[in-house]
């Protein structure tokens, strides 16, 4: 499921682009679409994933990974397009206020993939029950009671494409800042 998710978001970003994942985790995404992209930083809060991040990147010459929370570093890079990818509904309504700013300052699209209400009762089960043993389900319902047009348009930026997800509980938004 997460490699297709991947691959959907892959074919919205051209080839020979500069690309920002915040919230990377481990470093999947970047390592993905690797093969297409000029120049990869991946960034995120938690040490311990951008550690196993770093141990798998060695074959990875163009990619790089740093720890640290996007809102409170200053970059020297900018970027043709930036992730935020299953990011936004796991912090505070003012982190994500923070972060759109902040990742507008470094490029010139952006793309947010996140979680939209569900019909599917086994989606919502088993989402929810994620969001629990993430520690996210809090910031998670009070995200999907806000929505995320809401929160692009309180961030002072436009969407300039929404795209269905392939699986019903989640849309892409793209963003042009240029
Ligand atoms: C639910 S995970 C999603 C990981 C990955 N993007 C994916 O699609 O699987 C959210 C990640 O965002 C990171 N994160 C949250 N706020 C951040 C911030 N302000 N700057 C950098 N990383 C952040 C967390 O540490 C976590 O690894």
């Amino acid at each position: 499921m997460k490699k297709k998710i991947n691959k959907q978001v892959s074919e919205l970003i051209p080839g020979e682009a500069r690309v920002l994942d915040v919230g990377c985790s481990k470093g999947d995404f970047l390592f993905e679409i690797y093969p297409k992209i000029t120049y990869g930083l991946g960034i995120d809060i938690n040490p311990k994933k951008i550690k196993s991040a770093q141990a798998n990147s060695y074959n990875y010459k163009s990619i790089e990974f740093i720890v640290g929370n996007l809102s409170k570093i200053e970059l020297n890079s900018h970027f043709d397009y930036s992730i935020l990818k299953f990011v936004i509904h796991s912090i505070e309504y003012y982190e994500q206020i923070q972060l759109l700013k902040s990742v507008s300052k470094y490029s010139d699209n952006i793309i947010i993939v996140d979680f939209v209400p569900t019909n599917s009762l086994l989606s919502k089960c088993l989402i929810n029950i994620d969001e629990v043993l993430a520690g996210h389900y809090s910031k998670f319902k009070k995200y999907l009671g806000k929505g995320m047009e809401q929160l692009i348009k309180n961030s002072g930026l436009d969407i300039d494409k929404k795209i269905n997800g392939i699986y019903d509980f989640y849309n892409i938004w793209k963003i042009n800042d240029s």
